[in-house]
């Protein structure tokens, strides 16, 4: 390998400019000539490449979004566009890529391996922590910290006017992001896909907390409960069931995919990027660099895609007790 690529693909997070500056100066270090992919795999169809050495990624460690940009794209999921793709990588002499992105991501580059038999290394960038063989994705912890802030700050507002909030987080289909954060803002209840609270245990543990004299009560809601009520429904159920609520809603929405990354994305980002290189230098392929007990790992893309990202169920259990 003497050319390597790297691009960013999917919903962007917290800690992808780290990852692509770790890609480049590990590059760098080995004497690999390193291509940016604009765009993500839309660039990659239209050619959109740029020449990064170690200066051309200064100053972005700190830097939320991507400087490469991102985009989730229709046409790579077709064979024309893949074959597109082909054809502008080798058109450019680029003998392998990195990709930085979510399960979709990987899917892709794992396609395009096994058409085209072109290595691929792939780096698990999502707030979500959906991914399975990692215990963290790139940008989640920055995510929980940002959202952990704003459920302070909203608890200030609530208790001055002992309301009750209902929160809604991100976390596609999984509850990663509202179980940990909820129980680090001290949420009095948690709603996520992997439980089903159901609405009269909802209402009951909302009368206990009123009695047992609490003066403002969280509830963070994961964007994909099975609950079967949006958050705004929500409101409108508990103030039809309780009077003894006033109910605010707070969607948080794209704010949590922004803002820069905490010491701990930073510092996986740096790992992974070496990893994902001197993978691919050692020969290997078609994997995702991991952490696993504060390892680096490799796990298939076709693990990676398919294994489920588990909720620790302790912490379920650890959330109870907290609003006892
Ligand atoms: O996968 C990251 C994520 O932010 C999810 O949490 C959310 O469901 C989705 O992306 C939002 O996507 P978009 O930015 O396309 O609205």
């Amino acid at each position: 390998i003497k050319k390597m690529a790297v691009l960013t693909s999917g919903g962007d997070s917290p800690g992808m400019n780290a990852a692509i500056r770790s890609v480049v100066r590990a590059c760098a270090f080995h004497n690999i000539e390193c291509i940016g992919i604009y765009r993500g795999y839309e660039g990659m169809i239209d050619g959109d490449f740029i020449s990064m050495d170690a200066r051309s990624v200064k100053g972005i460690i700190n830097k939320g979004g991507t400087i490469l940009k991102s985009a989730r794209s229709q046409e790579f999921r077709t064979k024309e566009g893949r074959i597109k793709a082909h054809n502008q990588l080798k058109k450019a002499g680029i003998d392998a890529f990195v990709v930085i992105g979510g399960d979709g991501s990987f899917t892709g580059a794992m396609v395009f391996n096994q058409e085209f038999g072109f290595p691929v290394m792939g780096i698990p960038g999502t707030i979500d922590n959906d991914i399975y063989g990692t215990t963290h994705t790139l940008g989640y912890d920055t995510a929980l910290n940002t959202v952990v802030e704003v459920i302070d700050k909203i608890r200030d507002t609530a208790s001055s006017h002992n309301r009750l909030f209902f929160i809604e987080v991100m976390g596609r289909d999984v509850g990663h992001i509202a179980l940990n954060a909820g129980v680090g803002a001290g949420a009095e209840e948690i709603l996520i896909p992997e439980e089903d609270l159901g609405l009269d245990r909802l209402l009951d543990s909302l009368r206990r907390s009123k009695q047992s004299g609490k003066s403002s009560s969280i509830v963070v809601v994961a964007e994909g409960d099975k609950i079967g009520k949006s958050v705004f429904e929500l409101k409108d159920y508990v103030e039809e069931n309780m009077s003894e609520y006033e109910v605010r809603v707070s969607v948080l929405g794209h704010m949590q995919r922004g803002g820069s990354p905490s010491c701990f994305d930073r510092v996986l980002a740096s790992r992974m990027g070496v990893k994902a290189v001197e993978s691919l230098l050692e020969g290997k392929s078609n994997y995702m660099v991991g952490l696993k007990n504060d390892v680096m790992d490799l796990t298939p893309f076709d693990q990676a895609v398919k294994g489920k990202s588990k909720i620790n169920m302790e912490l379920l259990r650890v959330s109870d007790i907290m609003t006892t």
